[in-house]
């Protein structure tokens, strides 16, 4: 059965919140991306997550609540993650904390591990249905496993279409990469995977962030397995010169002439407008005519980072 596609209304919302809480699950939006969500207190619903997005392994999922207070009531925060959430959320910022072992959650969410990754979003959407269903939400993103996250509710429908009962469409999401995850479980935090807060922004409260190699303990953060985000054309970083059949995504005012067909993640070189922009051109171009799709150099800084880590990993071989 297709997925209804509706307006995120508030009747729409109500729905959704009855279907999170009867263990079903729900695609939504949030400012990041399009969430697949279900009861994250209920293993059966968790367990849905991973079957409709086929991940091939139980990998831990971020547990999204509607506010500072109900986060702690599922993991045990410290000064510095107070602090965190008290300068970032709500917003695109994922906590990795220890998790209570009276929090309720499924065992299932964090993939058997005693922490918790947890996240207060700031799309007025996601905070209405947490509030509605009255409980955590476990959401990954909603595409199958290793492919492009959706960044809108047409995305979802393409990708998970059969495999959930209702999409709550909310237009297009304004950040456009995932919540940055930060583990603050040990002595010194550590960036598992850079996104929508930027290493800058973070490092105002934390000083110097330890950055956890891409590859290098993969289970712990499976967003950050070499080969993820994967459009099906192969993707070539740093082009300059266009290669025959190619499509092109350009950073900043020009491209090159020569390619098939050029799309600007931002004319202007401006990052959080290329961020907002990345999946959706990376999908429109994913079209079988083009060999390829080339991708101009993008800086390696602020949101720059987390650009280049989904285009790194999209290029990455399978
Ligand atoms: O922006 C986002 O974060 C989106 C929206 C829907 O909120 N969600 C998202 O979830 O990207 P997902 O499941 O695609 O990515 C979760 C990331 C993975 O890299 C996972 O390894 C890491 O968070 N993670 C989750 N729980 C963890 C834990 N307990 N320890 C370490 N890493 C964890
Ligand atoms: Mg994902």
């Amino acid at each position: 059965m297709p997925a209804d596609l509706v307006p995120a209304t508030e009747e729409a919302i109500e729905r959704a919140a009855r279907l999170i809480r009867g263990g079903e699950l729900v695609a939504f939006p949030t400012e990041t991306v399009y969430g697949l969500g279900a009861d994250a207190t209920s293993e059966v619903a968790v367990a849905r997550i991973f079957a409709a997005k086929r991940r091939p392994r139980f990998n831990p999922l971020i547990v999204h609540v509607a506010d500072l207070a109900e986060a702690e009531a599922l993991a045990r925060f410290d000064e510095r993650a107070r602090e965190a959430a008290r300068h970032y959320w709500p917003g695109p910022l994922s906590l990795v904390l220890p998790r209570r072992p009276e929090s309720g959650l499924a065992l299932l969410a964090s993939a058997g591990l005693d922490t918790v990754a947890l996240r207060v979003p700031a799309h007025d959407v996601a905070q209405r249905l947490l509030r509605a269903a009255g409980r955590p939400i476990a959401a990954p993103s909603a595409n199958r496993s290793g492919r492009v996250s959706p960044t809108t509710a047409a995305h979802v429908a393409a990708e998970l279409g059969d495999r959930v009962r209702l999409i709550l469409d909310a237009g297009p999401c304004s950040v456009g990469v995932e919540s940055t995850v930060i583990d603050l479980t040990g002595r010194a935090p550590v960036l598992l995977r850079p996104g929508g807060v930027t290493l800058e922004e973070l490092s105002v409260i934390f000083g110097p962030i330890e950055t956890a190699a891409a590859g290098e303990d993969a289970p712990r953060a499976p967003g950050r397995l070499p080969s993820h985000y994967a459009p099906e054309r192969p993707l070539r970083l740093d082009a300059v010169d266009p290669r025959p059949g190619e499509a092109f995504l350009a950073f900043g005012p020009e491209a090159p002439p020569g390619f098939a067909e050029v799309l600007f993640l931002s004319r202007s070189g401006d990052l959080a407008e290329a961020a907002a922009n990345l999946f959706a051109m990376l999908r429109q171009l994913d079209r079988p005519q083009f060999t390829a799709i080339a991708v101009m150099r993008i800086p390696e800084s602020g949101l720059g980072r987390a650009i280049n880590d989904r285009l790194r990993r999209a290029a990455a071989p399978r």
